[in-house]
């Protein structure tokens, strides 16, 4: 018996003449989980949304279940049985969860109308395996960016798919979720669902995938089963070279503290926040999500607003109350939710990047913006940070998950910021990227930047911060540095419970 799910054969596709996917011919087995990895801008997506109907390819044929098909819409993907997590949202903001989910596959009563009952108690339902705690009648727009994600999860598993594509579900996630998610596709491939993984954490791919394959420039490398590669081995076939240690030296700070927060308060989600930062200092925030992060983040830039705190510059109260007033005082802010506030998708990489620093770049009382000056400088960040893009003028939808988040970065230190908050800094970058950003903001650090790391990825927490600060459920739990930066006290302090604890 044959037991290939789905067979490419030669597929190609060109963006403008520029070829994207050169010849793959890929098959997939029945009931396997099937990792695929590659460089920011190798054509993972791109694929995946061939095989979803949202691109159609430039030549190339698709054997669905032994049957030639054309897969010319996601529609028609759907109703052959495969469904996609995309990388980007794909929700719409202002109607509700259960709405979202049903969307283009509403469940109806005998008489046509809608059965929002059924559609809501399913909701539940899935909502419920995936442990989220929102309501199904919740609108989108009042979500974090993980229960956003949760949600494209549970969209994707509504309907029964034969084959099941997620690109890169994992990458706002932190381990709680990321555990149930597992539990959920080991769940679904004992059922006989195919799986296709994309992700940049090797590490996952070699704890859920049965084979790996990767891509590269748009071509096939080859593929392995996943007991006989390593995680070291699949970078190195990805960059297509030998990588070398991660992390750079941490340097010791100076003893200036250039940034002071004290009582910050936001009612029913921070409570008595105070930290101190100095000059050249990589401070990190840990926590489970919801603990609060991204709220100090946003309390800090004045994008929410806080009902008591203070905040201090070199030892001076600063007001703040909207994102100018933080910016104004040499602070900037890489936000986690780069479609939602990070980036403008329908401007080019050059406007965005220059998005906060403009001003810099503008003569005679901002008549004139001097382009060439706009120019040189987003080319200085394509470089450092090898972003891949036709050209400075392309808009950022075109741009490769990985390599918008680049983008999101330069815009974040083009304005040349004192004080850095960076939050999932390196979300979507592949391995050699994450170097390059740690190696910059480490270098920024011992030119006397300072950072604020927020990350769900301990790695890199324990990687590059000088001190860390751990939250849990909007307060600080505890603060550690040097040799007591290890994944098993900022567990501790994230959840309360020690390994080996017996707790409930
Ligand atoms: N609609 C489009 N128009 C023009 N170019 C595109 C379009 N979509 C993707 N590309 C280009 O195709 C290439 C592959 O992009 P793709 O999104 O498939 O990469 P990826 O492997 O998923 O990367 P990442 O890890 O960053 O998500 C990139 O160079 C990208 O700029
Ligand atoms: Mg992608």
């Amino acid at each position: 018996m044959n037991d290939g799910l789905l067979k490419t054969q030669n597929i190609c596709k060109e963006f403008s003449s520029v070829p994207v996917l050169k010849d793959i011919t890929i098959e997939i087995i029945r009931g396997e989980i099937l990792g695929i990895i590659g460089e920011n801008g190798a054509g993972k997506s791109t694929l995946m949304k061939i095989l979803s109907g949202i691109y159609t390819s430039t030549s190339g044929e698709i054997v669905f279940e032994g049957k030639a098909v054309v897969i010319s819409d996601p529609l028609t993907a759907k109703k052959l049985g495969i469904s996609i997590i995309p990388q980007e949202f794909n929700l719409v903001n202002d109607l509700t969860v259960y709405d979202n989910i049903f969307l283009g596959s509403e469940i109806r009563k005998k008489n046509g109308f809608l059965d929002k009952k059924r559609m809501m108690e399913r909701t539940k339902e899935l909502l419920k395996e995936l442990e989220v705690e929102i309501k199904p009648d919740e609108k989108i727009e009042n979500l974090s960016t993980v229960q956003k994600q949760m949600v494209e999860i549970c969209k994707a598993v509504s309907i029964d798919a034969k084959l099941l594509i997620m690109d890169e579900p994992t990458s706002v996630l932190s381990q709680h979720e990321i555990e149930i998610l597992y539990r959920l596709m080991r769940r679904l491939k004992k059922q006989g669902t195919t799986i296709i993984y994309i992700s940049h954490k090797l590490k996952e791919i070699k704890a859920i995938c049965d084979r790996v394959m990767v891509l590269r420039d748009g071509e096939l490398i080859f593929t392995e089963i996943i007991q006989d590669i390593t995680v070291l081995e699949m970078a190195q076939y990805m960059v297509g070279r030998e990588l070398n240690q991660v992390f750079p030296e941490k340097k010791v700070p100076e003893a200036e503290v250039v940034f002071e927060v004290q009582n910050l308060t936001v009612p029913g989600v921070l409570e008595n926040i105070n930290f101190q930062l100095k000059k050249g200092e990589i401070l990190g925030f840990a926590g489970l999500v919801g603990s609060g992060r991204t709220a100090v983040a946003e309390t800090i830039m004045g994008i929410r607003k806080r009902s008591s705190g203070e905040i201090f510059r070199n030892g001076k109260k600063i007001l703040v109350w909207k994102p100018q007033d933080s910016v104004e005082n040499g602070i900037n802010y890489l936000s986690e939710d780069r479609q939602g506030t990070g980036i403008l998708t329908n401007f080019s990489v050059t406007q965005n990047t220059t998005l906060v620093s403009l001003t810099s770049y503008c003569k005679y009382f901002f008549q004139y913006i001097l382009k060439n000056k706009e120019q040189e400088a987003t080319l200085k960040h394509k470089e450092r940070f090898n972003i891949k893009t036709q050209s400075l003028d392309t808009k950022l939808e075109y741009l490769s998950g990985g390599n918008q988040q680049k983008v999101s970065l330069a815009k974040s230190i083009d304005p040349a910021p004192e004080v850095l908050i960076a939050n999932e800094p390196t979300r979507g970058v592949d391995v050699s990227a994450k170097q390059e950003i740690y190696r910059f903001i480490n270098s920024l650090a011992e030119e006397g930047l300072s950072c604020l790391f927020i990350s769900s990825e301990q790695e890199e927490i324990i990687g590059m911060c000088h001190r860390v600060i751990v939250m849990k459920d909007g307060r600080i739990t505890g603060s550690l540095e040097g040799e007591s930066i290890n994944e098993e006290e900022i567990m501790f302090l994230a959840t309360g419970i020690r390994e080996g604890d017996i707790s409930s």
